[in-house]
């Protein structure tokens, strides 16, 4: 089998990592630079920005792959999947309609509301800046601000949290093009994702993400400074009847999509909060979630090439998927400055790592020295029988990378992981 992997991140060294532990599959890889993880593990590789639509199909064509993973959410919207579906290959990724689910948050939201599917905030859509500037100096509530569009994880600015509402008037004003303004939610987040064949879904173990800079969730947003998942495959601060609520959520927008004629096939990643009323969904995204992938792909049991198949043919069923019952914590090294000036270009030392497991992603390889790119570099992971082990694991990994580089300390500790679970009790 020949499976192309879209995309040059740590997300996508997992994709690749677990097509290829699968055995007897041969990977092709597109990225916008040269991964060394993905790069050693493909057979060839095309350096093209990931949204370069046709080159991704004349390099499928021409390698006869059979199957696509598109890993990030842009090549879905610039639709990679309709033009790969075109030439008879079969891809782990929604078509450019499909993934409306993730790349239009008004559609998203309409959706649910629409078909009155729970867990959906009060939200109220603009298209005009001045009327959404109006609206918030006349709210009396905490707001998040949402463009409509794709922003990389980080156009979402929340009243209260962010900045204040004087600054929010001045955000909404210079956004171009359309925002989502909905009722801000209070609790503790956790991510679901899901593999999809347009009609089934199974789930993955539920991780933690942690989207700010620093430690104590201090700072900027960034793309994911890390994340954590529990032996259970469950977290403390979600109950049973929380995590049922949240999976029919999903299951309801899968049905959705489909009864509307634009079935949904890949990844389905949930982003929940899980509030004093129960879990509200943050948003959708189209593919795994950049770090959750690392997380649970590092403890898939079963074949990823099987489960490519299953999600491709409609046939997935329940037995494709399996995690081994072991605790992860993954941790992004970044360089120094990130994510509002990063340090590009400093080497980066990679020293003994133990037993954690290392992932490749924005980062280059010259003359067999790693150096920085412009967003995080790499990750490790640790996967022990316990949460405490999976840490210590990831922890000295992680001192072990040196450089102009760094890392937040507190992700996957058993103290952040109180204080998330007295969060909960408070607000319940
Ligand atoms: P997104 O770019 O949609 O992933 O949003 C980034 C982050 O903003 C999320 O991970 C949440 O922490 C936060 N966020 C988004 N929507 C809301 C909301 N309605 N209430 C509170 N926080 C939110
Ligand atoms: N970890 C958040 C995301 O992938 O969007």
């Amino acid at each position: 089998m020949r499976v192309l992997v879209v995309g040059g991140g740590g997300r996508e060294h997992a994709i690749a990592d677990a097509i290829a532990r699968s055995g007897g599959a041969e990977i092709y890889a597109m990225m916008g630079f040269r991964n060394p993880g993905i790069a050693t593990l493909a057979k060839d590789c095309l350096i093209a920005r990931d949204t370069e639509v046709r080159e991704a199909v004349r390099f499928a064509t021409r390698a006869h792959v059979d199957y696509a993973v598109i890993g990030p959410e842009a090549p879905l919207e610039a639709g990679i999947v309709d033009a790969l579906e075109e030439q008879g290959i079969g891809c782990v990724g929604p078509s450019r309609a499909a993934a409306r689910l993730e790349t239009d948050k008004a559609f998203c939201r309409g959706l649910m509301e629409g078909h009155g599917i729970a867990g959906c905030p009060r939200y109220r859509v603009f298209y005009d800046t001045e009327e959404a500037a109006a609206f918030i100096a006349e709210s009396e509530r905490d707001l998040a601000i949402k463009p409509i569009g794709l922003t990389g994880g980080k156009g979402v600015r929340i009243i209260g949290e962010h900045l204040n509402k004087e600054e929010a008037i001045d955000y909404v004003k210079a956004l171009k093009g359309g925002v989502v303004l909905e009722e801000r939610l209070e609790g503790e987040e956790f991510t679901l994702q899901a593999f999809v064949d347009g009609q089934r879904i199974v789930p993955m173990p539920l991780v933690q993400d942690h989207k700010r800079a620093f430690e104590g969730d201090l700072g900027p947003n960034t793309g994911g400074m890390g994340s954590y998942s529990l032996e259970d495959h469950m977290l403390p601060f979600v109950s049973r009847r929380d995590y049922e609520k949240a999976l029919s959520i999903m299951k309801d927008a899968v049905r959705v999509m489909r009864e509307e004629g634009t079935p949904y096939r890949g990844i389905l990643y949930g982003q929940f909060m899980n509030t004093a009323k129960g879990p509200m969904l943050v948003e959708f995204n189209a593919r795994f979630g950049d770090p959750e992938a690392i997380n649970v792909l590092s403890i898939l049991s079963t074949n990823m090439t099987e489960i490519v198949e299953g999600i491709v043919e409609g046939d997935l069923t329940e037995s494709d998927v399996s995690f081994e019952r072991r605790a992860t914590v993954c941790k992004y090294i970044v360089p120094e400055g990130y994510p509002e000036r990063p340090r590009r270009g400093e080497p980066v030392l990679i020293g003994d790592i133990g037993r954690a497991r290392l992932f490749y992603a924005n980062i280059e390889e010259r003359d067999r020295v790693l150096y920085t790119l412009n967003s995080r570099s790499c990750a490790v992971v640790g996967i022990g029988d316990s949460l405490e082990e999976a840490e210590q694991i990831a922890q000295k990994a992680a001192e072990s990378i040196k450089g102009r580089v760094r890392f937040r300390r507190d992700i996957g500790t058993t103290g952040l992981l109180k204080r998330r679970i007295e969060h909960m009790e408070r607000i319940r």
